[in-house]
């Protein structure tokens, strides 16, 4: 018999492996303690922009005209209890508040209001990024939970989502890794091999481990990319201060195939939802196994990033000439959202130097072609335009801040004609200096040398 598949947690991660699910053939019911987000969902829309989620979703979201009715949400525990053979737990783990390490609390209740319902043999499977050790511990407290007993398995199976590439990492994941343990460790392997049946006939390694290497597998990839960034990030510090330019030397290191070129575009650095609160949880939890010092470079790893921050906001200062403030100075800003193709603000390096120029006295008019809603609710003191053109009419300096493909095609020479100097800094070393020249613009990027 097919297996039945729910998902608890209907944010980025539960949707999408939700509506996921629902594409490779399974019938997926889905649970979220929110009624709004249910009801949304439920009439096949998607709280947060991700490209594809929506179409995927409404090709299978039951009541909707020619789906296949394969997906359905719920606020009952008792329903999905009921329902799954597989259970994924994609609840959100984020930073507690004025510390490092990571929020448990939805985690918690998530397994233990399941657990509690599940009378009948089951597979729990983990998919939040969690501190190493939860999973043997929530493990236990299965077993204390679930009337069924050793019949309820856990299994670990980190998720390695991109946003904005949500779906296609869902559907074509580069690795799939399972951690498993205990007497049917054995069997819990079986059954997710049925569950990635698709992506793992596609050629999707799938890598079987046990409990604490599959939650480490997460936190040390998200640490990887991290120290990755932060690296080409203190070497645009350098080639500042020695002249050099960075572009062209991540361009040089990216030949060689060990060091590879993805994840090496100096700028205003790193944000999001996962990336710095990842690492900070990780080095909370290292601290707490008595290994701290072995991630001690994730503390400066985490500083580089934020100095960039800092930097943005000083060479703006330079660039309109104010000596202590930014008063008087109208700024525009291209961009508010973490990275491009997503809505989301969280963390957001693009907003904070908004927020940080504002704070100072500047006019701040920023324009994001998905995050406006967001930045609005997070900042709503901030100046918006409806489009590049509004953001930069009148401006002494403009900002660019997140790299979406929509202000690389802008016309220089339009910009021009609106904004009040020509004096563009890129925060993501993603435009191209000689068309923003040619139209008389300076160009100025993090780490390059003014021409
Ligand atoms: C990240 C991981 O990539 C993903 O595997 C994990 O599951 C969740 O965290 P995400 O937060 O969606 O995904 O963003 P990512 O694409 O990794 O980008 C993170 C940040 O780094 C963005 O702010 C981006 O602008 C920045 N970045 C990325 C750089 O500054 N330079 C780069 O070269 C690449």
């Amino acid at each position: 018999m097919a297996l039945k598949i729910t998902v608890i947690g209907t944010g980025y991660l539960g949707a999408t492996h939700a509506a996921a699910m629902a594409e490779l053939g399974f019938e997926v019911l889905a649970l979220d303690v929110v009624p709004e987000k249910i009801e949304l969902l439920s009439s096949g829309r998607v709280p947060m922009y991700e490209p594809g989620l929506e179409e995927l979703l409404r090709k299978h979201v039951a009541g909707i005209e020619g789906s296949t009715g394969r997906l359905r949400f719920t606020l009952e525990w008792a329903e999905v209890a009921d329902f799954g053979d597989v259970h994924f737990v994609c609840v959100n783990t984020p930073q507690k508040h004025g510390e490092y390490a990571c929020d448990m609390s939805y985690v918690d209740a998530a397994v233990e209001s399941l657990a509690a319902r599940l009378t009948r043999p089951a597979l729990v499977v983990g998919k939040s990024t969690v501190p190493v050790g939860s999973a043997e511990r929530l493990a236990a407290r299965i077993a204390e939970l679930a009337p069924a007993g050793p019949e309820v398995t856990l299994a670990w199976n980190p998720e390695f989502l991109r946003e904005g590439y949500a779906v296609q990492d869902t559907l074509h994941p580069d690795r799939i890794v399972i951690g498993v343990n205990g007497p049917r460790a054995e069997e819990a392997e079986r059954t997710l091999r049925q569950v990635y049946a698709t992506p793992i006939a596609e050629g999707s390694p799938f890598v079987v481990t046990d409990f604490p290497t599959a939650e480490l597998v997460k936190t040390s990839a998200n640490s990887f990319l991290a120290t990755k960034i932060s690296f080409i990030n203190a070497m645009a510090e350098v080639c500042e201060a020695a002249g050099g330019d960075v572009a062209k030397l991540a361009e040089a290191l990216g030949h060689d195939d060990r060091i590879g070129r993805k994840f090496l575009r100096a700028g205003i650095g790193f944000g999001g939802g996962c990336l710095p609160k990842d690492i900070r949880a990780f080095m909370a939890r290292a601290g707490e196994l008595g290994a701290d010092q072995a991630l001690t470079f994730l503390r400066e790893v985490d500083s580089i990033n934020m100095r960039r921050r800092g930097h943005m906001v000083e060479l703006a200062r330079e660039a309109v000439g104010g000596d202590s403030s930014f008063l008087g100075k109208r700024v525009a800003v291209l961009g508010a959202t973490f990275k491009p193709d997503s809505d989301d603000v969280r963390d957001s390096p693009a907003l904070n130097v908004a927020g940080q120029i504002h704070l100072q006295g500047g006019q701040v008019t920023v324009y994001d072609p998905k995050g406006m809603a967001n930045a609005r609710r997070l900042f709503p003191t901030l100046g918006y335009a409806d489009s590049a053109l509004e953001a930069v009419r009148g401006a002494d300096v403009v900002l660019h801040l997140t790299e979406w493909r929509e202000f690389r095609e802008l016309d220089p020479a339009a910009l021009g004609a609106a904004a009040s100097r020509r004096l563009i800094l890129d925060g993501r070393n993603a435009l191209d200096p000689a068309r923003w020249r040619e139209a008389g613009w300076t160009y100025r990027a993090m780490g390059r040398p003014n021409a």
